[in-house]
């Protein structure tokens, strides 16, 4: 972190803390730099930075002042999604999100990309040179079907933080998490067969459904808690579900944590149903919250939970190296992988054990959270500066994304395509929903470096949206993470 970042997180929790009060005048630049043994313009960054928070206000010729204290915008309430089991659909508009990476000038904030550009991890790449350098045989032959024993051995060890307590013979790397995503559901699921989903809920894992001819049944989900478990037993009782697919820490796009005690009612329901439970924890280690939660695996004593993750998140998606603790479909899913993907690249492999076995791993995530907390909180306070009012947005406990809730006349699809032809892309919140449903919800990433034309992009949003409220029929009801029932 660096030092105006340090001393702005400093202030901000003072203020927080209220030992400055909302109107006080804040301590000079002078005595804030010699109290702090730093120069002026690094208390001037971090004043910048907490102006850009709105936590303070500058007053010509008088210094700064701690901003009067705005409500925070509303948590979406429990969602209510269609309750039958459903063909996946949204493609098309999947692909059309895929379709504009890479492309110059587009504020991507649909995407689901972390941030790549950080000096901490300038040890991997130092790594994947000397990797190629050194390693030629290694870079260049087939992986082992299990993947390197080197990495197994530094993931089981990084897991023991999520109380996931396994052995390098009990992990498959797999390409990336959607590679230990597919593998777990060809090696439970066949076609016809149904699955119960978080709503929202990941469009990726959705489209592998889709692909893989097995039906969703959306489940409502409370933005602050998680899937509810008692619709999901109401589901199991009249439905024959194989089992559920959930991402219970640091959901994408929700941000919630799951309490430990709704963990431990879900697994002991899977158990009483014989379902499994496909654990997608590729967030979890971005808890805002150190140590961050366990896993539902950690609390599984029959090997029904088949946990899935990869380094896409915490470190870089371009490595493409995921894994999966199968529990007791360990030889099924290795076969899958072998049937999908074969074996899967060394080189990053080798370099990703170093990154972690010289201790660059723990830097770089632990000063990632740090960022992607201040990001959303900056995020948020700008959607609630530029957005409509009336909305309800997500208070993620981790991870990087923000979950906004519009009016029920706003139909994201139609603003998407809008702000795409102004270069700026969003995921409007169908693609999150078997059924299409949250037209009028939309995912935020914060994980772009939020600077000016990232601000500026998300004023244009607001822009977009309040012309289509003010052409579109008023509506009065709210709705829960997305609309009513349909
Ligand atoms: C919840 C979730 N699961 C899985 C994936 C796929 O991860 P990977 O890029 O490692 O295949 C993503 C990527 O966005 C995700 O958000």
């Amino acid at each position: 972190m660096t030092r105006y970042q340090h001393l702005a997180n400093i202030l901000a929790q003072r203020i927080e803390q209220g030992l400055y009060r909302s109107g006080e005048k804040l301590p000079s630049v002078r005595n804030l730099s010699q109290e702090h043994g730093v120069s002026i313009s690094t208390v001037q960054q971090a004043y910048q930075q907490l102006e850009m928070l709105q936590l303070i206000v500058p007053q010509p010729r008088s210094g700064y002042f701690v901003a009067p204290r705005k409500a925070q915008p509303p948590v979406p309430s429990m969602s209510r999604p269609v309750q039958r089991p459903v063909e996946v659909t949204q493609w098309d508009q999947v692909l059309a999100l895929l379709y504009g990476r890479g492309e110059k000038g587009l504020i991507t904030l649909g995407s689901g990309s972390p941030d790549v550009s950080q000096a901490s991890l300038k040890p991997l790449w130092r790594e994947m040179n000397r990797v190629i350098q050194h390693n030629v045989i290694d870079v260049l032959n087939y992986d082992e079907l299990y993947g390197r024993r080197e990495l197994r051995e530094q993931i089981s060890r990084l897991m023991l933080d999520s109380g996931t307590r396994v052995g390098p013979d009990d992990i498959v790397i797999t390409n990336g998490c959607h590679g230990a995503l597919s593998a777990a559901l060809l090696s439970v699921c066949k076609p016809g067969d149904i699955v119960a989903v978080e709503s929202p809920s990941f469009h990726g894992t959705m489209q592998m459904l889709r692909g893989f001819g097995i039906k969703a049944i959306e489940i409502p989900t409370d933005a602050s808690t998680g899937i509810s478990v008692e619709a999901l037993e109401l589901a199991l009782e009249q439905w024959p579900i194989k089992g559920v697919i959930l991402v219970p820490d640091c959901n994408n796009p929700l941000g919630f944590i799951m309490p430990e005690a709704r963990k431990k009612a879900l697994l002991s329901l899977a158990r009483r149903h014989d379902i499994v439970i496909f654990e997608d924890d590729i967030y979890g280690e971005l808890a805002t919250d150190y140590p961050r939660p366990r896993t539902i695996q950690s609390f599984d004593i029959d090997g029904r939970v088949l946990l899935c993750s990869s380094f896409t998140k915490t470190i870089a998606p371009g490595l493409r190296v995921g894994w999966i603790v199968p529990g007791r479909y360990l030889d099924r899913v290795l076969h899958m992988k072998y049937v999908v993907t074969g074996t899967t690249v060394p080189s990053t492999q080798m370099a990703v054990a170093a990154f972690i076995r010289d201790g660059h791993y723990h830097r770089h995530v632990r000063r990632m959270r740090q960022i992607y907390r201040r990001n959303m909180e900056t995020m948020t306070c700008w959607v609630r500066q530029y957005f409509p009012c009336g909305i309800c947005v997500t208070r993620p406990q981790g991870g990087f994304m923000l979950w906004v809730e519009l009016p029920e006349n706003v139909d994201m699809i139609a603003a998407s395509q809008q702000l795409r032809e102004m270069k700026i892309q969003v995921a409007p919140g169908s693609l999150f929903s078997a059924a299409g449903k949250y037209r009028n919800c939309l995912r935020l990433n914060c994980a772009l470096v939020l600077g000016e034309p990232v601000r500026a992009a998300v004023k244009q949003i607001g822009e977009v949206l309040n012309g289509m409220l003010d052409q579109a029929p008023p509506l009065s009801t709210g709705s829960g993470v997305g609309g009513a029932d349909e």
